[in-house]
């Protein structure tokens, strides 16, 4: 058997501590798969003296990265820093130039900078493997840039942040509003302190940029994504998907159109009879359309540190097999430019809700609108506000009405033109409510 592949791994977090037990307790079982031993020799982190439930004898300290990325005691830099740029960024291009292969889990740096390192790799002959950095435990990665090699594909899906996952999933198991949700996952560790990245859907539009390029072999086009999170999303919207038969998930979605690629990150209505509908809690799933294999669906846990040290230790394994899949499944001079499909023309359903002044008329004007849009409705629904006569004294009559309303499919901008024209004539009271309904099998 070959020399055994020696590991640095930078960043001594959760994940980090994580792939260190894990060498521990498979090294021998992942030698014989495939072929050549692979231990830990050089771990890299700020504070030498924290423990981090992990056995650290014999292993090198650096408490500079670069230093580690650099040195002749490793085969391969484990990058678990985090972050587009600094230490990441520096010592991932350090080690890469010094021949080194690179395993990482950091989407961020990834969404940013790929291209130009998949480039660098291959300057270097070497890898740069980063299964870890989508859908933590999920092998989509692999799925992609091999399993699925043999398929044109259409779209790419999925449920790619476990904590807008667990907040939709607690509204809609127990009603609770979105703020007290968040606070709950903030306290039981599914959010960030600062969940923003989350919640607003940049951590979802990093990784589904990766997929996007693995999917349809373009470059890596993460400013060129159209975003929106879940933080407008109530419970009255979950409670209204849920008597129309959906639920509200949000997706990243990347679908190849006439006019270029869409590549969205917004809430949307999936039918309850759809696999991704049936997605729970923190976990993530990924829903691939091929053109012979037909869709397939992974689903698992997204994050976490045995889940995530799971794809980073595989892509260690397939470094010791030999495995030279190129970065981004293509050699990066061959990835075409990224040729956007503008949202407006994006098609589809919408489910709208308006909060309807009650007056003589206002319905009318409302379905005029539609149709002058050219918008065809499949079903109108009045949902009478319970008990509000009783509570503010005034008559219910003149309180506005929640409404809800199903188009066909329609466009984009038809959509954004009638809601215009609506809000103009002053039959509605505060913002339409908007959510994209995405057609599945
Ligand atoms: N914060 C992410 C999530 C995991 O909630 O799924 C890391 O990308």
């Amino acid at each position: 058997m070959a020399n055994a592949l020696r590991l640095g791994v930078a960043g001594l977090g959760t994940v980090g501590a994580s792939v260190v037990n894990l060498i521990a307790k498979h090294g021998n079982s992942i030698a014989r798969k495939s072929g050549r031993g692979v231990t830990v020799t050089a771990v890299s982190a700020r504070d030498k003296s924290r423990d981090r439930g992990c056995d650290l004898t014999g292993m090198t300290w650096f408490t500079d990265p670069v230093e580690m990325a650099k040195s002749d005691a490793i085969d391969v830099f484990i990058e678990l820093i985090g972050g587009d740029n600094g230490a990441a960024e520096t010592s991932v291009r350090a080690a890469l130039s010094s021949g080194k292969h690179v395993v990482t889990a950091n989407k961020a740096l990834l969404a940013k900078h790929g291209v130009e390192l998949a480039r660098l790799a291959e300057d270097n002959g070497v890898c740069l493997n980063y299964e870890a950095a989508v859908a933590g435990g999920i092998p989509i990665v692999k799925t992609l840039r091999e399993s699925m090699s043999g398929n044109e594909i259409s779209r790419v899906y999925g449920i790619l942040n476990g904590t807008c996952n667990y907040i939709l999933t607690r509204m809609e198991d127990e009603g609770i509003s979105f703020e007290d949700c968040l606070a709950d996952a903030q306290r039981l560790g599914y959010a960030e302190a600062d969940p923003t990245f989350d919640i607003e859907g940049n951590d979802t539009a990093h990784k589904l940029a990766i997929l996007t390029s693995l999917a349809f072999g373009t470059k890596i086009a993460a400013d060129d994504i159209y975003l929106e999170g879940i933080t407008s999303i109530t419970t009255a919207d979950i409670e209204a998907a849920d008597e129309l038969g959906y639920r509200i998930k949000l997706l990243g979605v990347a679908q190849r159109t006439e006019t270029g690629i869409e590549q969205r990150v917004h809430p949307t209505m999936v039918p309850k009879s759809s696999a991704i509908a049936r997605i729970d809690g923190v976990l993530n799933a990924v829903a691939v359309d091929g053109d012979f294999v037909g869709e397939i669906v992974l689903v698992g846990p997204g994050a976490g540190g045995n889940a995530t040290a799971s794809s980073v230790v595989a892509d260690v394994a397939d470094i010791a097999r030999g495995d030279e899949t190129p970065v981004l499944a293509m050699p990066a001079a061959d990835l075409a430019d990224y040729k956007r499909a503008r949202m407006r023309l994006h098609e589809g359903g919408y489910y709208i809700r308006l909060s309807v002044i009650d007056r003589p008329g206002a319905f009318a004007e409302i379905a005029r609108c539609m149709a002058d849009a050219d918008i065809s409705l499949e079903s109108i629904v009045q949902r009478r506000r319970a008990k509000a006569g009783a509570e503010t004294g005034k008559p219910e009559a003149s309180q506005p009405q929640p409404v809800i309303l199903i188009t066909y499919e329609t466009t984009e901008v038809a959509v954004r033109e009638a809601l215009e024209a609506i809000a103009s004539k002053g039959v509605i009271s505060g913002k339409p409510q908007m959510i994209r309904i995405e057609k599945l099998a």
